[in-house]
């Protein structure tokens, strides 16, 4: 039995969608194994498919196939830690759980970069898969089949408040909202922003996030399926906030801060109860540098 330790992450960064994304230190863990038929347990009572659609299951399967690996069927036991459809990538913790487990199980037949592709294949988009993968901030282009990157880490000092509501967002439906065209004047928006939201990042030039993260592809037609959303961004900056975004294709909603994990707690604890956010937690987090890895 292999045992995997995947962490959450956080993808777009405000601009950079479906670019960037920034892996967390918040972690699942699946446990994998060669058998002959589809076993599927869970180890925290969370509610997952046990069938042969279930993400880590299929996932894993695609690396046998890749590999041209005899296909019998898989053990597989989960830990859940990252919320469900909430923004903080738990269907890629789940992609990359799978990849990297059959990839250990089968003798490492592809590199890094190979089942990053294979990964980003599966999911659609790379900013969710490249830093769970990889760990750290990473900035992807996908080309094809091929995912292009950067990978630079995170420094402690960033504080990621993870304000997470209590109902779910699908990607699938938070993508439907969006336009299928947008002007040239917003999109020489976005690419300038994503573009100083990267350089700022890998220079530490973190005054300019705020800027930075502004975005018109698609916080503008997700926000208003995230009530209070909008609420916790201008809380957020009101105390101090470097950057404050939706996460991913949302329903969380993060605020990066520079001012140590106490005062950041502090911070989320006030901004909850200052407003109508019943039912909502928080994590305080740091970045994860390492991305996955077999424990
Ligand atoms: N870039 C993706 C989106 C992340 O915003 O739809 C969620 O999977």
């Amino acid at each position: 039995m292999i045992k995997i330790r995947i962490p959450a992450s956080t993808a777009n960064l405000g601009s950079g969608f479906d670019s960037l994304g920034i892996a967390l230190d918040l972690y699942n863990y699946v446990e994998i194994d060669f058998s002959d038929r589809c076993e599927i347990s869970s180890k925290d009572g969370s509610e997952i498919p046990t069938g042969e659609n279930n993400l880590i299951y299929v996932s894993a399967k695609k690396v046998f196939e890749k590999a041209s690996k005899n296909f019998t069927g898989l053990k597989i036991i989960e830990e859940n830690n990252v919320p469900f459809a909430r923004g903080l990538g738990s269907s890629s913790a789940c992609i990359i759980g799978g990849v990297f487990g059959a990839n250990e199980l089968i003798g490492k037949p592809f590199s890094k970069d190979r089942l990053l592709d294979i990964a980003a294949e599966i999911e659609g988009h790379p900013d969710n898969v490249s830093p769970a993968l990889l760990g750290g901030l990473t900035v992807n282009v996908m080309e094809g089949n091929r995912v292009h990157y950067v990978k630079s880490e995170i420094p402690e000092e960033l504080v990621f408040a993870a304000f997470v509501p209590p109902f779910e967002l699908k990607t699938e439906d938070a993508r439907k909202v969006m336009p299928k065209e947008v002007s040239m004047k917003d999109a020489v928006y976005n690419l300038s922003r994503s573009s100083l939201a990267a350089a700022s990042f890998l220079s530490g030039k973190y005054e300019n996030l705020k800027i930075a993260f502004e975005d018109k592809l698609h916080q503008p037609y997700r926000l208003p399926l995230i009530p209070g959303g909008f609420e916790i961004i201008e809380k957020s900056y009101e105390k101090g906030a470097l950057a404050a975004y939706i996460s991913g294709a949302g329903s969380t909603m993060m605020g990066i801060f520079d001012c140590g994990k106490q005062k950041a707690n502090e911070i989320a604890k006030e901004i909850l109860s200052s407003g109508n956010f019943e039912g909502w937690k928080y994590y305080i987090l740091n970045a994860d540098n390492s991305g996955a890895a077999a424990l």
